[in-house]
């Protein structure tokens, strides 16, 4: 028997009363996320994994924050499971909060493949212009990539920064042989990185290969010259250089051996034009990849894990980003294998291949010439 009035049909109520539950336990995921994004931006999980359990008293000291404030985030953060407390009975300003160090992996590890705190800030980034976002459903328009600001930007850069920095050019461009051979050999392989963001990708592929150079390209004026700090912090402007350009501009010009595009492709408004520029600048010898979300190969209602994700930042973010610029393809998040081919096709390539290289959230396509 529900325990709430009804209003519809019996034959429903268990549904509703199973979609009421959902909702609650979503109010409280989207509550973790929140203050989550507090938590590392405030500097609070740095210091309880550095310090180990510590007072609100101690953790306000130590990240410059207000005592009640830092008490009421440790109390929700120990409610929601994410700390844990030592004394739960003492007075309230005595209590020690630990983080556990499975989740301090989580939260504070930067250089673990592990590390999602920059989820929050993505989730968090993706929100920020909604109020833009309901007036673009309404009216066709779209919404710039700048108005999502730094939150969506860094959380972006970080999510990718340690697969790109350890796997990119350690597991995924080795088990492609002619690629990995062609990065190793001379003359020295010239690598374009398309809609490279914060440069992590072009970073990992130039410190994988000793002597690549790389080019990467984006739009984003605030993204390149966060490449180019990146680039510099570890000592690699000599090889990886950034610069502003729209992927589609048919004036890109150069010669190279590979070039990528990482979670970009479907942000586009024009993912044709960058896909012949990028068939451009691969001439005859290069290679073309593209990386992308790894969703179903159709619409199905049911979906998968990745692509429920992947909606969701679709409607809040990617397609408003892809229908900021007119005419748009309006692709958003959710690209299949078969849009893609269809962009391929249009801009000249022969076919769209599927890599065998296994990732939970990406997929590997070759372009082939
Ligand atoms: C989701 S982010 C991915 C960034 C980076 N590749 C990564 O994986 O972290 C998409 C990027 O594509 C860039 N972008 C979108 N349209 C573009 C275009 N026409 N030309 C160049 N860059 C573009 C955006 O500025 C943004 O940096």
């Amino acid at each position: 028997m529900s325990e709430f009035p009804t209003m519809i049909p019996e034959e429903h109520v268990a549904q509703r009363d199973a979609f009421l539950e959902r909702m609650l336990k979503s109010a409280s995921g989207v509550f973790d996320i929140f203050s989550v994004y507090l938590g590392d931006r405030l500097g609070f999980y740095r210091v309880l994994a550095q310090q180990g359990a510590l007072t609100s008293t101690e953790l306000a000291a130590g990240t410059a924050t207000h005592e009640r404030y830092a008490r009421e985030w440790l109390e929700q953060q120990t409610v929601a499971g994410i700390l844990e407390v030592e004394d739960a009975a003492t007075d309230v300003t005595a209590r020690r909060f630990r983080l556990p160090l499975g989740h301090a992996e989580v939260l504070t590890e930067r250089e673990s493949l592990n590390y999602l705190a920059p989820l929050a800030q993505l989730l968090v980034g993706a929100t920020r212009p909604l109020d833009a976002v309901l007036q673009a459903y309404r009216t066709g328009t779209g919404v710039s990539y700048a108005d999502y600001g730094v939150d969506l930007r860094e959380g972006q850069a970080s999510m990718n920064r340690t697969m790109f920095l350890q796997q990119l050019g350690h597991e995924w461009l080795p088990a492609i042989p002619d690629i990995h051979t062609r990065l190793q050999a001379d003359p020295v392989a010239r690598v374009a990185d398309i809609g490279c963001g914060a440069g992590w990708s072009s970073i990992g592929i130039a410190q994988a290969y000793s002597k690549v150079h790389v080019d990467g390209y984006d739009l984003d004026t605030p993204s390149v010259e966060l490449a180019r700090a990146n680039a510099a912090t570890v000592g690699l402007t000599d090889r990886v250089r950034f610069h502003i350009r729209d992927a589609s501009d048919p004036a890109l010009a150069g010669q190279y051996d590979l070039v990528t595009a990482f979670e970009c492709v479907h942000d586009m408004s024009n993912p044709v034009g960058a896909l012949r520029a990028m068939h451009t600048l691969a001439s005859e010898r290069g290679a073309v990849m593209i990386v992308d979300e790894r969703v179903g190969e159709t619409f199905t209602p049911t979906g998968n894990e990745v692509e429920w994700m992947m909606y969701g930042w679709s409607v809040l973010h990617c397609l408003p980003v892809g229908m900021a610029d007119q005419p748009s393809a309006a692709t958003g998040a959710v690209m299949r294998t078969d849009t893609l081919r269809r962009y391929a096709r249009e801009a000249g390539f022969r076919d769209v291949e599927i890599l065998p290289i296994d990732n939970f959230f990406f997929r590997f396509y070759r372009l082939l010439p």
